[in-house]
Parts: structure tokens; C-alpha cells; sequence
């Protein structure tokens, strides 16, 4: 319960930094970043294969045989990284009734239409978001239906006799074009996308260190997350919204591989 200085007699100092993810979610987003840089590196390597760069990764992992037992190694962790966060969201939204804020919501959809409106300079007022950016969700969204056609089409390159027993021999070649195009898109939207959102964008540059702390500043909270804010500080909005008196329920949200918050 949040209570306002009138009510209690008292100020209390706004805290300096809040808590955006937790130890769980930090470690699946670890977790995250490992098994695909690894995927991505001994992946790409077999498919360009003939490159100086790949040849180069293949032979100092000891030759194909050793890329493609490391490759096929991670391809389980990472499947078992995804189930877990699957497992994980549904318990915290059923049981934990935690707020699905990584849902798109029609105010996702108006605030790229405001964001853009503020880009062209129609309008001196960009949008405000909550939790996540509509940008947040559709990179986690992106993770999550390109992560299944990598999986599915990686277990069909891996047991594909067991495959091609129910199904006819094109869904192996299909497998092949899916996984490699699919895995060649999620690579380059993670380095473009994703590496310019927590790295080169120059109010976060050097890094945001958030998903490794777990803690974002207030100045951060009001600039980027001003809805979630006022939330958290018991208000619907404003700049300067009352103290907190006892620490935000945890929240179901999805900071990459995780719900739950
Ligand atoms: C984000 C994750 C992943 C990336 C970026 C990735 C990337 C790639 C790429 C680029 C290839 C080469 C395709 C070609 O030759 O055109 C490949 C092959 C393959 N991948 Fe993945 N992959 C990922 C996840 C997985 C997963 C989850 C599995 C298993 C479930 C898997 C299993 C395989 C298999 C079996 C091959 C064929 C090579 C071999 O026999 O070892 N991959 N991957
Ligand atoms: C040096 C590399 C990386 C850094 C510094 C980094 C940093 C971050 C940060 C700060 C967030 C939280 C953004 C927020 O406030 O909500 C985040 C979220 C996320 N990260 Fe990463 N990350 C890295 C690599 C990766 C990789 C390799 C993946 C692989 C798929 C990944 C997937 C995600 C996803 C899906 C989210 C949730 C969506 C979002 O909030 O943008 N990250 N990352």
C-alpha cells in the first residue's frame, strides 16, 4: 500500500534507483546471451563455411565435427533455456497473477504512430511508456516466435531420419533454409537492433548495465518508464509523485528470456 505524506505526517526520500530485474530474470538474460552468441558464432561459421573468418572459427574449434557437437550442445541448452522461461511466465501469470506486461496492447500500436507523428515534428510531445516499449516487446516477441522456428527446424536437421519416417524429404530441405535464414535475421537484429537500444544509443552509451545489476536509476525511470513510475510511486501520473512507502510488488513482465517480475 502506498501512502501519501498528508496521511502520514512524514517524507520520505524517493529512492535513487529502482529494481527492474531480478536475480532470475538476470540469469536467464546471461543465460540468453551465452548459448545465442555461442549458436550464432559456430552456426553462421557452418553456413558460410567457405569464408576466410569461418574457416578460421572452424578450425581453431578443432574442425567441423567438434563446431557441430558444440553447436548441437547449445542448441539443447537454449531450448531448455526457452521452455524454462515458457514454464516460468505460465506459473507467474496463473499463480503469481503477475501483469503480463510484455502483451502488445492497442497503445503499442498508437504509440508508434505518436512516435512517429514526433520524429516527422508534428507534435512536441513523444509518447510515454510503461514497463516496456512498444520496441521492448516486439524484440522479445521476435525472440520468442523466431526462437520456436529455430528450434523446430534444428531438431528436424538433427534427427532427420526420424523426421523423414513421418514426413517427405523436402521438410529437411526446408529445415535447412528456415534455420539458417531465420538464425541470419535474429543475428543481425540483435547487433543492430538490440546492441544500438543497450549499448551505442547515446543517452545509454557506454552500456546499460541494468540487465546485469538489476537496478535502473529514478531519472532513467522518469524519462524512459514515466507511466511504470507513477505506477510504482502510487500515482496515475506526474512528475512529482509521492514516496514510496514500502518496496513494488513484483511484476510479470518479460526482460528477455523472463516473466515474472
Ligand atoms: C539462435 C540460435 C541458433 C542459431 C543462430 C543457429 C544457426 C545455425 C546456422 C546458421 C546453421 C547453418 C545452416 C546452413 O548450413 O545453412 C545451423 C545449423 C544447424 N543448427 Fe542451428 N542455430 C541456432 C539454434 C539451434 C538449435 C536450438 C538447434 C537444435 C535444436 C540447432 C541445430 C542445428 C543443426 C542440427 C544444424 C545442422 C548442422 C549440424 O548438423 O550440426 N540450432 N544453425
Ligand atoms: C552485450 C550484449 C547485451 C547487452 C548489453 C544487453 C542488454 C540488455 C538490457 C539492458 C536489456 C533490458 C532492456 C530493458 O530495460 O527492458 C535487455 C533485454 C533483452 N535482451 Fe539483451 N543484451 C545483450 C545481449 C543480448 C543477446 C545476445 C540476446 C539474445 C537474444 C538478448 C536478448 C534480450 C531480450 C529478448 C531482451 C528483452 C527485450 C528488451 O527489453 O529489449 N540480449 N538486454
Amino acid at each position: 500500500m502506498t501512502t501519501s505524506p498528508a496521511e502520514t505526517g512524514t517524507t520520505r526520500p524517493e529512492p535513487e534507483y529502482f529494481t527492474r530485474f531480478s536475480l532470475s530474470q538476470r540469469i536467464e538474460h546471461a543465460v540468453l546471451m551465452v548459448t545465442f552468441t555461442i549458436l550464432a558464432v559456430t552456426g553462421l561459421a557452418q553456413r558460410f563455411y567457405s569464408m576466410g573468418w569461418a574457416e578460421w572459427i572452424i578450425l581453431n574449434l578443432g574442425g567441423i565435427e567438434y563446431t557441430r557437437l558444440i553447436h548441437r550442445g547449445f542448441g539443447f541448452l537454449f531450448t531448455a533455456s526457452v521452455l524454462y522461461h515458457l514454464v516460468y511466465v505460465t506459473h507467474s501469470l496463473l499463480w503469481r497473477h503477475a501483469k503480463p506486461s510484455m502483451l502488445p496492447t492497442l497503445k503499442d500500436a498508437r504509440d508508434v504512430v505518436t512516435t512517429l507523428r514526433y520524429s516527422l515534428g508534428f507534435t512536441d510531445k513523444p509518447p510515454q511508456f510503461g514497463r516496456y516499449d512498444y520496441r521492448q516487446k516486439f524484440e522479445y516477441w521476435g525472440i520468442i516466435f523466431g526462437g520456436a522456428i529455430i528450434i523446430l527446424s534444428g531438431f528436424f536437421l538433427m534427427f532427420p531420419l526420424v523426421v523423414t519416417r513421418f514426413l517427405p524429404g523436402q521438410f529437411i530441405a526446408a529445415a535447412v533454409e528456415f534455420h539458417g535464414w531465420e538464425a541470419t535475421l535474429a543475428v543481425l537484429t540483435i547487433i543492430v537492433w538490440h546492441t544500438y537500444d543497450t549499448i551505442f544509443k547515446p543517452v545509454i552509451f557506454p552500456m546499460d548495465t541494468s540487465i546485469f545489476t538489476g537496478k535502473i536509476s529514478r531519472e532513467r525511470m522518469i524519462e524512459e518508464h514515466p507511466l511504470e513510475y507513477a505506477e510504482l510511486m502510487g500515482q496515475q501520473s506526474g512528475p512529482t509523485p509521492p514516496p514510496q512507502e514500502e518496496p513494488a510488488p513484483e511484476r510479470a513482465a518479460m526482460p528477455g528470456p523472463s516473466v515474472g517480475m
